[in-house]
């Protein structure tokens, strides 16, 4: 009788047909506003600034060489001695203290529970509430949550946070500040914790699916006499992905329990994939005394993951290879401050590219990248750390803190994360010195058995660079997946002597490139240096440990337990500017990018685009056609198309048909390699020119005259089907101005990316401009910042100018909280004016 009472109580409340009394609600509230900032820390003579979180107090800079300088030596790179790198984070001031302070409004204490969450606050957190200390939390990546109750009083309360960056803490640019958002969650007394459900669907057929739900329960009062404590009624109700009622149950939780699991059944499921991303949601509300106390969402997905030895991996039965890049996790020239729209074009630029998934390297992602994943269908493979406890790489990061504090942040990252249908495996780290013996091999099995004690459901992984050193001591055998940074021309010794029977490139490639910029001749090359600190764009440089992307496919293609790769890096990010990183300023931010740092595709985007876009056609030549000067020179013409093959032609003159010769197979990368030691940069050039025939379409010879270049691409049956052409442009004579959307939402944080270039009179982009373009916006939004790809450029993001480089820089906008037009113009001496408008509802 009670149940069926429950059950229609349920049906009601879920059809939205009675009204929670408002105490009983869970409250959650994202604290944008109303924060001050001290720059140096509460005890600094600064003034306190109104700010607005997420907020990177370092991304305005300005660019020093001096700012966190380090002398080192990268044992990683195969340096033997200390030398000064420069840029090797950035270049911009993130070290030092600073101190965030806020108003929070309790409305009642009674019954009532608060907790404050932070999605990452960079770094060295210390809490405090009305002067108590609530939490610290070194790790800047990490979410974490604390319990205010006994800190605050009905009405106003202060809520502090400092903050604190080290010199040498890290690899990269790590940001500075409330970087993520933080949250403020009131519930009742009785609720379910931050991250207290667990789904799995451990059966998944065509027809039903079953799925299992742990749900944890706090609050509830526990007594010494039967029942031994208060009893809530739980009851979930799950809905389809367009928002249909498919499954539901009513349980009794006692007090004394542990938390309660419960099951569902769910007819013709819906599976979530990367082309067909489909949600679930778990409604879940909590009764107590036929009351409803709290009410909580979980979003889930029902896949399979099967990683088969020798066979490879599957999502839903389907073989599939990660065609996946690693990312930092900074945002160009909005820095660390995490953007919601901002990464929604990261995702979208990568899917468009045919990019399947995302390794978040070397660190916990921000929850919003992953709730993004999730709808938009990219895989996650999750990953905490760049060092462990042993032997750290960065002198002041995270390995003075791993002893103690490993085990909270990876509970943490898991219970955070495990929901996620995007997630489909955790790495514990990236090249840690571990990996050489112990007392490595404790700390990978102290972090193994976690991970899998917390989420049995994934596989755990590790990205290794010690090869000789991993397959004889142990350290890749105890992974689920062994995955290894570069080097794929030893895939093949390692798959053999590996009991795991599948290899994963964890990192891959590293081609160094900039947008644009073409250096002759051309040739595969490692560690090529130029007086413009500028890498090739034809994608045919590396650096000593990596190599060009062509032997990455070919790995992918030839070996059927060799599950795809994560290529370093989709975005070029602040720091690590190899191979311009030693005594190389201006140098400041990386050149491995498929995009550049104004999220600019390069050359190279074509590459990978033509390779993992099946279902759409690529076809792209290179170099530009802007020689002034380079006439009568040799200067040689690549296709990177899905075509097999092409006919080039200047003005008109075929150079010739070429086409892709599939007889180079991987293996043939290793010929005469019987141990990885002897593979020589001789080698690696030779293997490069050779697999570079194969997805390349290459015209050595071609001279330059100005003109038309056009490339005629044929079909496997030798049927022309398709065409391009590029020309070399005239005088400078107006701006071109590219939106990536024109229709925004009126929230104050949504985005516009717009690609700033200059065309000649008949509108030929021309690609070698470098003037610098201003920009004002008007209406309902802001300028929000710009940026060219440079990597050399000492501009300021956030001043509304920016010089062209290789012909274009992007300007990005910001709506404000009210709807209207925004009207953007830019201005340039010498070109006609551009003008666009963006709606914002
Ligand atoms: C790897 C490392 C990455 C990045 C990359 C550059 O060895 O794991 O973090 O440094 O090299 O090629």
């Amino acid at each position: 009788m009670l149940m069926k009472k429950y059950f229609i109580f349920m049906v009601m409340a879920l059809s939205g047909a009675i009204t929670f009394p408002l105490n009983a609600q869970r409250i959650s509230s994202r604290l944008t506003d109303g924060w001050e900032f001290k720059q140096g820390g509460v005890e600094s003579q600064a003034a306190w600034q109104n700010v607005k979180i997420p907020h990177d107090w370092a991304i305005t800079g300005p660019f020093d060489r001096d700012n966190d300088l380090q002398c080192v030596i990268i044992e990683q790179n195969n340096e033997k001695e200390a030398t000064w790198k420069t840029g090797r984070t950035g270049g911009l001031p993130f070290i030092g203290k600073g101190a965030y302070k806020r108003k929070i409004y309790i409305p009642e204490q009674e019954g009532r529970h608060y907790t404050i969450v932070f999605d990452g606050a960079m770094s060295n957190a210390q809490v405090s509430i009305n002067g108590h200390h609530a939490i610290t939390w070194p790790y800047g990546y990490n979410s974490f949550y604390v319990n205010i109750d006994s800190l605050v009083h009905q009405g106003e309360n202060e809520l502090l946070v400092q903050l604190e960056n080290f010199d040498k803490q890290s690899r990269w640019y790590p940001g500075a500040g409330l970087y993520r958002n933080v949250h403020l969650v009131e519930t009742d007394r009785v609720h379910v914790p931050v991250w207290g459900t667990y789904i799995t669907t451990p059966i998944v057929k065509d027809d039903y699916a079953v799925v299992n739900m742990c749900i944890e329960i706090e609050g509830a009062k526990q007594s010494d006499e039967w029942p031994y404590g208060e009893t809530i009624n739980i009851m979930t109700a799950i809905y389809s992905p367009d928002g249909k009622e498919v499954s539901k149950d009513s349980t009794k939780y006692i007090a004394r329990g542990q938390g309660l699991t419960q099951k569902f059944i769910i007819n013709n499921p819906e599976l979530w994939s990367t082309d067909s991303p489909n949600l679930y949601t778990a409604k879940t509300l909590l009764l107590r005394n036929d009351k409803v106390v709290d009410t909580y969402e979980t979003k889930f997905g029902i896949r399979t993951l099967e990683y088969i030895p020798e066979k490879g991996f599957f999502l839903n039965g389907i073989p599939t290879k990660f065609r996946g890049v690693c990312n930092h996790h900074d945002l160009g020239p909005l820095g660390a401050a995490i953007n919601e729209a901002a990464l929604r074009h990261q995702v979208a630029l990568l899917k468009e590219m045919g990019a399947n998934a995302i390794r978040t390297s070397h660190n916990m992602p921000a929850p919003e990248l992953v709730r993004i994943c999730d709808e938009m269908g990219m895989m996650l493979m999750i990953e905490p750390f760049d060092d462990w406890g042993f032997r750290p790489k960065s002198e002041n990061g995270y390995g003075k803190v791993f002893n103690e504090w490993a085990q909270r942040d990876v509970t943490n990252m898991v219970r955070q994360f495990r929901n996620s249908p995007s997630v489909v495996m955790w790495s514990i780290g990236n090249e840690v010195p571990s990996q050489w013996g112990q007392p490595g091999m404790d700390e990978l099995l102290m972090l193994r058995n976690l991970v899998n004690s917390l989420d049995p459901t994934r596989p755990v992984t590790c990205g290794m660079d010690q090869i000789g050193s991993v397959i004889s001591n142990g350290f890749a055998a105890a992974l689920d997946i062994p995955a290894f940074n570069y080097k794929p021309q030893y895939y093949e010794m390692i798959y053999n002597r590996l009991p795991n029977r599948l290899v994963l490139g964890s990192e891959t490639a590293s081609t160094v490139s900039s947008r644009g910029k073409y250096m002759f001749p051309v040739k595969p090359k490692s560690d090529a240096l130029y007086d413009n600190h500028q890498s090739s764009g034809y994608g045919t440089e590396y650096c000593s440990w990596s190599n060009i992307p062509d032997l990455d496919f070919a790995a992918d293609d030839d070996y059927p337990w060799m599950i795809g790769q994560f290529v370093w890096t989709g975005f070029d990010y602040l720091g690590e500017p190899s191979p311009y990183d030693t005594d190389a300023w201006p140098n400041h931010s990386s050149m491995f990018g498929i995009f550049d740092l104004a999220s600019l595709p390069k050359d190279t985007y074509y590459l990978y685009r033509s390779q993992w876009r099946k279902d759409s056609p690529t076809l792209h030549i290179l170099p530009h056609w802007n020689w002034e000067g380079r006439e009568g020179e040799v200067t040689p013409v690549m296709a990177f198309t899905s075509y097999p093959e092409a006919e080039l032609f200047v003005n008109g003159v075929s150079q010739g048909r070429r086409k892709k010769d599939t007889s180079v197979a991987a293996s043939k990368i290793r010929d005469g390699w019987k141990e990885y030691k002897d593979y020589t940069p001789e080698h690696r050039a030779e293997d490069a020119t050779n697999l570079m025939n194969r997805y390349r379409l290459i015209w050595d010879n071609v001279v330059y005259q100005p003109g038309e270049l056009k490339v005629v691409a044929y079909d496997a049956d030798g049927k022309p089907v398709d065409e391009t052409s590029v020309k070399t442009a005239g005088k400078p004579h107006h701006i071109v101005l590219t939106p990536n959307r024109t229709s925004l939402t009126a929230d104050g944080e949504d985005l516009a990316y717009i690609t700033v270039q200059i065309a000649d009179k008949d509108g030929n982009i021309v690609p070698t401009d470098s003037r610098k373009v201003e920009f004002s916006v008007k209406g309902a939004g802001s300028f929000r910042a710009a940026a060219n790809g440079d990597p050399t450029s000492l501009e300021p993001f956030h001043k509304p100018q920016m010089s062209l480089f290789s012909g274009a820089a992007t300007a990005i906008v910001q709506t404000s909280d009210n709807a209207g037009d925004i009207v953007f113009e830019a201005k340039a001496k010498g070109v006609k004016p551009a003008k666009l408008t963006i709606t914002a509802l």
